[in-house]
């Protein structure tokens, strides 16, 4: 890191976060990922309003207090029911509330909810003030630069701006557009190019505002570039397939990264605890088959986890051990994966 860089970091204040992603920013994935980094925020996955409402409420908004600092993410469009789950989010203990304006996914169209929402600003901005009046923590928005027919810069600016005048000045910025007829969810996070000069020239139009940028930033160093022009860096798959990256960017805060193997002793205890809970080990090590990622003997680990391979604490406490056994062997001599 350059001088220049860190002394950006010591004088102003940036965020980084991992992105919420349904099915994988599960509570087992969130307090696995806390111990890579104690500063980065982390985000549930999105829960309707309808779930929270009508639903179990400690099965969707339960979480271990390590996660914090914690942002629920809300899915909805009705101001009241959002001011509703937003209340009980900050009762529930969240540090922050976010409001879903980026999902593509058609199920979520049909109700009024992610992405589509793009298309109707003031709406939003009725969504943002219900919540905001209901609560005291901060309200945030994640949303894309654009949808099928509002693609140009000046659609998302006039977007921004309309939400911007209830106070709101943490936007979240999927630097895509989604194309919600056409597309699946999965294309909408490949197939639309990048536009990251969309949300610089957002940040340098509105210099007031706390951008937060998100899609396809995958190393430390490609975070260092984006922080020299936004706030925040949020990422996603790249923080759940490979999480040490996480554990990297410690070295922002000035700090060293964490071991990989100490991160295991310290969550082996959390495995354990969920077994005696009765949750299945493969519901958890699904979370940590990338551990190891670009190492030698990562696909060993992978494999020996993947599945039902293992089956007990001590199966991973195995692999574990011939993890070790292969980066050390791997430093003295060549060792193919
Ligand atoms: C499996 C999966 C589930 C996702 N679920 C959500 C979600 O619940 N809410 C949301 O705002 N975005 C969701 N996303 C989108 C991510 O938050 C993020 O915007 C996207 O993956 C782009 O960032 P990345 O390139 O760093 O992964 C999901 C992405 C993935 C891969």
């Amino acid at each position: 890191m350059t001088d220049k860089l860190e002394n950006k970091f010591l004088d102003k204040p940036f965020r980084i976060s991992v992105a919420p992603m349904m099915d994988w920013t599960t509570r087992d994935y969130r307090v696995f990922a806390r111990l890579f980094n104690p500063h980065v925020w982390l985000y549930s996955e999105m829960v309707t309003t309808g779930a929270i409402i009508h639903g179990d409420k400690a099965r969707h908004l339960d979480f271990n207090t390590s996660e914090q600092p914690l942002v629920l993410q809300l899915g909805g469009s009705n101001p009241k029911d959002l001011a509703l789950c937003s209340k009980i989010a900050q009762d529930w203990g969240y540090s922050e509330v976010n409001l879903n304006v980026g999902c593509p996914s058609d199920r979520v169209q049909n109700n009024k909810i992610g992405a589509c929402l793009m298309a109707e600003p003031e709406l939003v901005a009725e969504c943002i003030a219900a919540m905001q009046h209901a609560v005291d923590i901060p309200v945030t928005v994640k949303h894309r630069i654009g949808i099928d027919d509002q693609q140009t810069y000046e659609d998302m600016l006039n977007f921004v701006d309309t939400v911007a005048q209830t106070g709101c000045n943490h936007f979240i910025v999927h630097a895509r557009i989604a194309l919600l007829k056409g597309l699946s969810p999965k294309e909408n996070r490949e197939i639309p190019p990048l536009r990251y000069n969309d949300v610089y020239h957002l940040k340098q139009d509105r210099p007031h505002l706390f951008v937060e940028i998100n899609g396809g930033i995958q190393t430390l160093q490609q975070t260092q570039e984006q922080l020299q022009q936004v706030d925040g860096v949020m990422m996603g798959r790249a923080a759940y397939h490979d999480p040490y990256m996480l554990a990297q960017c410690m070295t922002l805060w000035q700090q060293t990264p964490p071991d990989r193997f100490d991160i295991m002793q310290q969550f082996m205890p959390y495995i354990e605890r969920r077994l005696s809970e009765g949750a299945p080990l493969s519901i958890i090590t699904r979370h940590i088959l990338g551990l190891f990622q670009h190492l030698p003997g990562a696909r060993k680990w992978r494999q020996a986890l993947s599945g039902n391979n293992a089956k007990t604490l001590a199966d991973v406490e195995q692999a574990l051990t011939e993890m070790q056994e292969r980066l050390y062997a791997a430093t003295h001599c060549f060792v193919a994966d």
